[in-house]
């Protein structure tokens, strides 16, 4: 059964690709509208909420370290998140509306997030910064001092740390299909974003790779990555969630089909589509692999507060939940596990 309160009427109307992914269209996913707000319950919470702002404001008037500072706003507000969930959505605006806000977007990264240059939550440049990779680096050096202190904090949350090791999960996947399978090897990154796991590969360095091709929506990052790969196996392509489960593109059989930063976003119905629709462009003994934020993410109330960065995380259950709906009931090999500090979690079907 896939999780009731996330499940939407059309499927292709949710997260598509069309429609731009923003906060308040996951939000709707994330905190499905049920009763209205307990106007009590939400009273405290605005009570205790204003206290904890207050406190980073004397910190920073205090000059505190912005180490601190951080820390203890990001416990606080992933505490607050838990106790008031029920009233959480409405508690968003009143953060970000409060002066303190400014503090923490001297951060590159917190302020790109919030200021989405993209249009849209999640953009590849944006978890470039998560990367720290070259292509951010003036943006990180036109920072203040605090900005940068700031960034070398949000970018060392363990949320972060769990996506840099998706990225060279990614890499080994690839690098061992390529190792198994031979220089036939065809492989298809599902919401590519700049391929960075591609960057590393030895099997494309080494032309282990027959086919590498990355899908995404975002014509900016299409542009990017077919720059960077210019001359390789690499096939960056514009598409979307909507036109692959609408076969519209005439891409053949994987013997890898991945998708990382994607499944974050898309209701369970979707995801469930996506997952079939991925798993009928398979050959024999071929793999899926798709990742998703887990529901021990510590800072996930300043990212949906400072950062507007709101994710679909998803427990264990619920990423065997869509394993087990895609499948109705075919055999495969399939897997759940996650990423060495539970931030991240990882499902795997593999095609008899
Ligand atoms: C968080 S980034 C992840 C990029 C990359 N996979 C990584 O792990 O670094 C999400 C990417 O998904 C793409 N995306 C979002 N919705 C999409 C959709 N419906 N169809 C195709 N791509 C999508 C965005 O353009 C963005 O590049």
């Amino acid at each position: 059964m896939v999780t009731k309160g996330r499940s939407v009427k059309n499927p292709l109307a949710a997260f598509d690709g069309q429609s731009l992914i923003t906060p308040t269209a996951v939000n709707r996913e994330v905190f499905p509208s049920g009763a209205p707000a307990d106007e009590r319950q939400l009273r405290i919470a605005r009570d205790e909420l204003t206290l904890i702002l207050q406190v980073a404001s004397q910190q920073i008037q205090a000059d505190r370290s912005p180490d601190q500072i951080i820390d203890r706003l990001i416990r606080s507000l992933h505490e607050s998140r838990e106790k008031y969930r029920a009233v959480w959505p409405d508690l968003i605006p009143m953060v970000q509306d409060h002066p303190v806000a400014a503090y923490f977007h001297n951060d590159p990264f917190t302020r790109w997030s919030f200021e989405k240059p993209r249009g849209y939550s999640g953009d590849a440049s944006l978890i470039d910064f998560i990367y720290g990779h070259p292509d951010i680096a003036a943006d990180v050096e036109r920072a203040s001092p605090l900005g940068r202190t700031l960034y070398e904090y949000t970018r060392n949350a363990p949320s972060a740390v769990a996506v840099r090791e998706r990225r060279d999960l990614l890499t080994r996947t690839v690098d061992e299909t390529a190792a198994k399978v031979g220089p036939e090897t065809e492989v298809l990154a599902v919401a590519a974003g700049h391929l960075r796991e591609a960057e590393t590969s030895r099997a494309l360095r080494e032309g282990g790779i027959k086919r590498w091709v990355a899908l995404d929506q975002d014509p900016l990052s299409v542009g990017r990555t077919m720059r960077d790969f210019n001359g390789t196996p690499i096939d960056a392509m514009d598409g979307s969630v909507r036109g692959l489960l609408k076969n519209a593109y005439s891409l053949r059989q994987f013997d890898l089909i991945y998708a990382a930063g994607l499944y974050d976003y898309l209701a369970d119905k979707v995801a469930v589509k996506l997952t079939q629709t991925c798993l009928s462009m398979l050959k024999p003994g071929g793999m899926f692999l798709f990742a998703n934020f887990s529901t021990e993410v510590p800072d996930d109330g300043y990212m949906e507060t400072m950062m507007n960065w709101t994710l679909l995380l998803r427990s264990q259950s619920e990423m065997w939940s869509i394993i087990e709906a895609s499948l109705e009931g075919q055999p495969a090999e399939k897997n759940v596990f996650f990423g060495a500090n539970r931030n991240i979690i990882y499902g795997t079907i593999r095609k008899p």
